[in-house]
């Protein structure tokens, strides 16, 4: 069983030549007396022509019992297409090959859904998912999963040459619950024991550093229980970086060297470096989210001076209350419909907003609002005055606490977005990627409901050195050597530099996030502990390489670059998992189960 040939490899440069193919039936066409075959392999089609009337009755039974997704290998001859017939969107399209034999190893039951890449797509995912095998067969898939392929090798090309060592790191790790909701594996030989699966390798990496590897990557599963989404798995890949006796330039340095190298070798692209960097603070004000998509406008305004002493009291009161008053305008969407307008709201009510106050701008210029009738004429002034209003545009106003008025607005903008794109009057090419290197965030956020601060990134996030003096009298002015690599409003990766005095690093975890000692000297005592024994200087990052694969294919869901990705519901539906285990391995790991109810 060997073929000459892969199925998309011939070209009329071969007529004449005796070769051997072998694939998939993607298509059987019958000419009268005459059978087109289409036969696939992962490289491409090429139409093979079959006689199932010839002399031998063997061939013509095994011809006549082809169906769709059938493996079979044909031996024959290229003969060149007759004019009118050739295909010239077909890369094998000048050619066929007269088959003179064939042996059939398969014959396919007919597919649930059809391996097609248009009818393909509108099959229900979930169908998909079941019968990934098939779903992977598709052209738009397979292109997916190589395309994928050819990203690590750019990464594991561009590391080496760099001089990173690839180390793995334990997947049965321990618990530390900060962050997300970690996955527990029972320990059999430990009775009430557990183990819990990494949500990243970052206390590894750390480790690798003192143990002198200098600069480390790995391409690594990652788990996190967490509520899935479209760019969210609860298993994924990180691409994990750490290197010592390094700063923040020499990261970035690195890491553009590294997405241009991907981008060349996956896209033959030549992409534009050193990226743009906006700190948290201004990636806040004007695109309300820390993750910007530059790659349109519709950026947010504060009109809080403007309206500090409105008698529009709403505004009044929360700036008086050391709120902000927020609005951008989207030029020529005043025509929302009253659906995408409820949708709106409630899209802003969801994120903590009262409403959602808009001026339209309507014919003649006049302002039609539920809320200009409480403003000034300075007022109006100002808003047109920072706006320039039109016809036509509309105004959306978001007044809260600074993060929630920034969150309120950061999302309806992106929603405008999307209502101007339906209408085709916001258009983003294909082949445009803006990165964006994120900078100076907190090191710690005040966590309402804990009562505490919390640490932004992570823990082991080292101060920005100017801001160490506030540590104590105050935290939320420390900014972190912290930095996001953010690419079309995705946020592809995020590392910093850390903290690697133990005095330091003790400091974060008892005075300022609070961790009581004994709790720190249980999850963290065996870090402190490496830390006296000459930490170096270091720092690292970690990218969504799930999330870099979607962007590089044009896909919206990370479910589509995953070979056998978990539903919303985090099941496998091709395997049938999670599922429940017999009482026997219970026992065995120590372990009685109870269903509680939601009340309990
Ligand atoms: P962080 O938690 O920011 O950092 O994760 C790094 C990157 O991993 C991707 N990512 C995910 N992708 C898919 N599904 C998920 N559930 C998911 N969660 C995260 C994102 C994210 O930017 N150890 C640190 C990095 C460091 O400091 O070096 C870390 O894990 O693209
Ligand atoms: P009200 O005076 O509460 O009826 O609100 C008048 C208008 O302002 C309505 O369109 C509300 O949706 C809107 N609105 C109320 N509170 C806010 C807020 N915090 N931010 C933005 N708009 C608001």
């Amino acid at each position: 069983m060997k073929r000459t040939h892969h199925c998309g490899q011939l070209r009329s440069s071969d007529v004449g030549k005796s070769v051997a193919l072998i694939g998939w039936v993607d298509s059987i066409r019958d000419h009268g007396g005459i059978l087109f075959i289409d036969l696939r392999d992962r490289e491409g089609l090429t139409q093979v022509k079959a006689n199932p009337n010839s002399d031998d009755a063997d061939f013509n039974a095994a011809i006549n019992s082809l169906k769709p997704e059938s493996v079979a290998e044909f031996h024959g001859e290229v003969e060149a297409r007759e004019e009118g017939t050739i295909n010239a969107k077909m890369p094998t399209g000048e050619i066929e090959v007269q088959a003179r034999s064939v042996v059939v190893h398969n014959i396919s039951e007919t597919p649930p859904f059809p391996i097609e890449d248009d009818k393909g797509d509108k099959v229900n995912e979930d169908l998909r998912l079941r019968y990934r095998y098939l779903d992977l067969r598709r052209n738009k898939m397979s292109k997916v999963v190589r395309m994928r392929h050819n990203t690590t090798k750019a990464i594991r090309d561009y590391m080496d040459g760099e001089g990173f060592v690839d180390v793995e790191t334990p997947i049965l790790f321990k618990s530390t619950p900060e962050g997300a909701r970690e996955y527990l594996v029972p320990s059999r030989i430990n009775p009430g024991e557990f183990y819990a699966l990494p949500q990243s390798p970052q206390q590894f990496k750390q480790m690798l550093m003192v143990a002198g590897v200098e600069r480390y990557y790995q391409v690594a599963r990652c788990f996190r229980d967490e509520d899935l989404r479209a760019d969210r798995q609860m298993e994924f890949t990180q691409l994990d970086i750490e290197l010592s006796f390094i700063d923040r330039e020499d990261m970035y340095a690195l890491i553009e060297g590294l997405m241009k190298k991907i981008w060349k070798d996956v896209l033959d692209m030549e992409i534009e470096a050193p990226f743009p960097r906006m700190s948290f603070q201004d990636a806040m004000d004007r695109y309300g989210v820390d993750k910007p998509d530059t790659r349109f406008g519709l950026e947010l305004n504060d009109f809080s001076e403007t309206f500090a002493k409105s008698s529009f009291k709403v505004f009044q009161a929360t700036i008086a209350k050391g709120g902000v008053v927020k609005a951008f305008k989207a030029p020529t969407l005043a025509d929302v419909t009253q659906g995408e307008m409820k949708h709106l709201e409630e899209t802003a009510k969801s994120l903590g907003a009262k409403g959602l106050a808009f001026i339209k701008v309507a014919e003649g210029g006049e302002w039609k609002s539920p809320i200009v009738k409480f403003f000034s004429e300075e007022e109006k002034a100002a808003l047109n005055e920072k706006l320039g209003l039109e016809e036509g545009d509309i105004v959306f106003f978001a007044a809260s606490k600074w993060e929630e008025a920034c969150a309120i607005l950061g999302r309806i903008r992106l929603e405008c977005a999307e209502l101007l794109k339906k209408r085709a009057r916001l258009e983003i090419p294909k082949d445009q990627f803006n990165f964006l290197w994120v900078v100076d965030f907190p090191l710690m956020s005040y966590d309402d409901e804990a009562g505490r601060y919390v640490a932004t990134h992570h823990p082991f996030t080292a101060p920005v050195a100017e801001d160490v003096q506030y540590l104590d009298s105050d935290p939320k002015r420390v900014r972190g050597q912290h930095y996001d690599l953010v690419l079309n409003g995705v946020e592809l990766g995020g590392g910093s530099i850390r903290i690697h005095q133990r005095a330091v690093q003790q400091k974060v975890f008892e005075d300022v996030l609070k961790i009581p000692a004994d709790v720190v000297k249980e999850r963290f005592g065996y870090m402190l502990e490496a830390f006296k024994y000459g930490a170096p200087p270091h720092g690292g990052i970690a990218f969504g390489l799930d999330r870099l694969v979607m962007i590089l294919a044009g896909l919206s869901s990370i479910r589509d670059v995953i070979a056998f990705p978990k539903t919303q519901k985090g099941q496998c539906l091709m395997t049938d998992s999670p599922t429940p285990v017999t009482a026997k391995q219970l026992k065995d790991l120590h372990i009685d189960t109870v269903v509680l109810d939601e009340e309990s």
